[in-house]
């Protein structure tokens, strides 16, 4: 029985019962180790039929309670139970001196008419965790008491044991209870994330290299079913130019940087990709897992920068360009006008200082020459009113946008027709200069290329924007024209119109004509 049971108290019980009631013994009380094993604390206790009250009141202590320090050094009869042996002795102060004081261990024997007092220490695996103390009325103790003593205490040592090996095997059990119950925590944990990540994510089986599991964010962005993936590997997401590379890629053990491809989802559309993957266990498999992550936008706005970058680039060669030409044509013209004016200037006051020295009359000869300068001053002006718009300076847009569109239309014989409506408001001159020019740059356009017999110029002021619009009736320009890298004209009218925050778009119906629109926000 002692055996078979696994709860401690109740053995103990059973064996401080046994000892008092089947074997005559006055008290039987059962010391036990603590957990910090520093002292001996009662684990159980049987005495005669209302001593226990008695020991208490007279004794000042409560047993129950009652503890000894696991030191070695409290006395003889502790120090050798500590040790191991039986101890026997007459008087209760031999044992619990100094705890209780003398007159009292006197006492306490006196009310328990004690005549003998054993402990039998308890050991396991040759360590003292407790003992037994037992009191008797008796003079002397039988040897095979003591047997029968001592083999109730090694039935307790075993139970001991047992106990201890049932609470490791439920400690074991407990552990892998809870490791299962954080395994199946961390699995759902698991689940969560894997189903939660924004990022699509695939477990690939590394021999067949089969799909074995995605997240949802897999199956929206690839739109297949799971079903239907897990029919397919990752040769059928990536084009076939990209399988060497893939190949590679998951042969490889030791390379886990993050690759990129193309990928090709079950709708046709090609995404760029940028591929982390690790090996992993899956369901006792050896597997892959690869989180993808979209990088189309980031390829695109990357490519939409390298291209505005070779644009600007180029434009800039392109700018240097027109910058040497309008100086040559400047020269050309300070030399071809201003300079063969002046010359013929100074033929005519050399003229005129003869023909003034023979008293000729100069009246004509003065006329002639005053127009000469007239012509030069046009020139000049002329010069300076190309290489900027003075007119700015003096006058609104509107203004200076009319009187080009009129010269325009007296120019190239296209009907021109200007509506300009800015309300009460006042442009900054950077402003104006950049519409102008765009203004200038549009109908430069409609001049060489629309074919166009009518243009309409309409400059207007909406609730919150300024919307600028060149139509005219041609040819319509052609979207590979747009494109061309040397489309200057049009890249500029472009950057001059982000340079101010506004939008660009050219529109054209073949032989019915382009419009350049301008959105500029206020
Ligand atoms: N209004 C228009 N109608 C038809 N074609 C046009 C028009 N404007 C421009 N294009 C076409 O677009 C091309 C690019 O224009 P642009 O960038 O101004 O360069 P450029 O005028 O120096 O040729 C032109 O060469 C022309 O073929
Ligand atoms: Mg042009």
């Amino acid at each position: 029985m002692v055996h078979s049971s696994l709860d401690l108290k109740k053995i103990f019980k059973h064996i401080t019962d046994g000892v008092v009631r089947y074997m005559g013994f006055t008290t039987a009380i059962f010391f036990m180790l603590d957990k910090k094993r520093t002292r001996f604390e009662v684990k159980a206790l049987t005495t005669r039929k209302g001593l226990l009250t008695l020991i208490n009141t007279v004794g000042g202590i409560s047993i129950k309670n009652f503890s000894i320090p696991a030191e070695l050094t409290l006395n003889a009869a502790i120090r050798s139970a500590m040790n191991g042996q039986t101890v026997v002795v007459k008087t209760l102060e031999e044992i619990v001196y100094p705890l209780i004081s003398k007159k009292r261990c006197a006492d306490l024997q006196k009310l328990g008419k004690t005549k003998t007092l054993i402990i039998l220490p308890l050991e396991n695996d040759g360590e003292v965790i407790g003992g037994v103390f037992i009191t008797s009325k008796q003079e002397e103790i039988l040897e095979e008491e003591l047997e029968m003593i001592k083999s109730f205490s090694h039935a307790a040592s075993n139970a001991i044991k047992n106990a201890d090996l049932h609470q490791q095997v439920k400690n074991a059990y407990e552990e892998t209870r809870l490791s299962q119950e954080a395994l199946h925590l961390s699995e759902s944990k698991c689940s969560i994330l894997f189903e939660s990540i924004p990022d699509p994510v695939f477990i690939l089986d590394k021999k067949t290299r089969h799909f074995l599991d995605c997240n949802k964010a897999a199956l929206d962005r690839y739109g297949y079913t799971l079903k239907e993936l897990k029919t397919k590997t990752p040769y059928d997401l990536h084009p076939v130019e990209d399988f060497a590379a893939l190949d590679e890629h998951i042969s490889n053990e030791t390379d886990f940087s993050p690759h990129q491809y193309t990928q090709i989802t079950k709708r046709g559309e090609r995404l760029q990709v940028e591929i982390h993957s690790a090996p992993l266990e899956y369901e006792g498999e050896e597997a892959w897992i690869s989180i993808i992550r979209d990088i189309t936008l980031h390829k695109q706005a990357e490519a939409e920068i390298k291209r505005s970058h070779e644009e600007l680039k180029k434009l800039a060669a392109h700018l240097q360009t027109i910058r040497e030409e309008e100086r040559t044509l400047v020269a050309y013209e300070l030399h071809d006008d201003i300079g063969q004016g002046l010359s013929a200037l100074k033929m005519d006051l050399y003229m005129l200082e003869e023909k003034f020295l023979k008293g000729e009359n100069l009246s004509a000869r003065f006329q002639k020459t005053k127009d000469l300068l007239d012509n030069m001053i046009q020139t000049i002006r002329k010069i300076y009113t190309d290489l900027r718009p003075t007119l700015l300076e003096h006058f609104s847009i509107k203004e200076v946008i009319e009187d080009h569109v009129d010269k325009f239309q007296d120019l190239t014989k296209i009907k021109s027709e200007c509506e300009i409506d800015l309300g009460e408001t006042r442009l900054e001159e950077g402003f104006s200069l950049a519409l102008f020019r765009i203004v200038q740059e549009a109908l430069n356009n409609v001049k060489w290329h629309s074919q166009a017999t009518k243009v309409t110029v309409k400059l207007v002021k909406e609730n919150n924007h300024i919307e600028l619009k060149i139509e005219d009736n041609g040819i319509g320009i052609k979207v590979a024209d747009l494109k061309r890298p040397s489309s200057f004209g049009i890249i500029g009218m472009r950057e001059r119109a982000s340079l101010l925050g506004g939008k660009l778009d050219v529109r054209a119906v073949p032989n019915k004509g382009t419009s350049v629109l301008v959105h500029f926000p206020l």
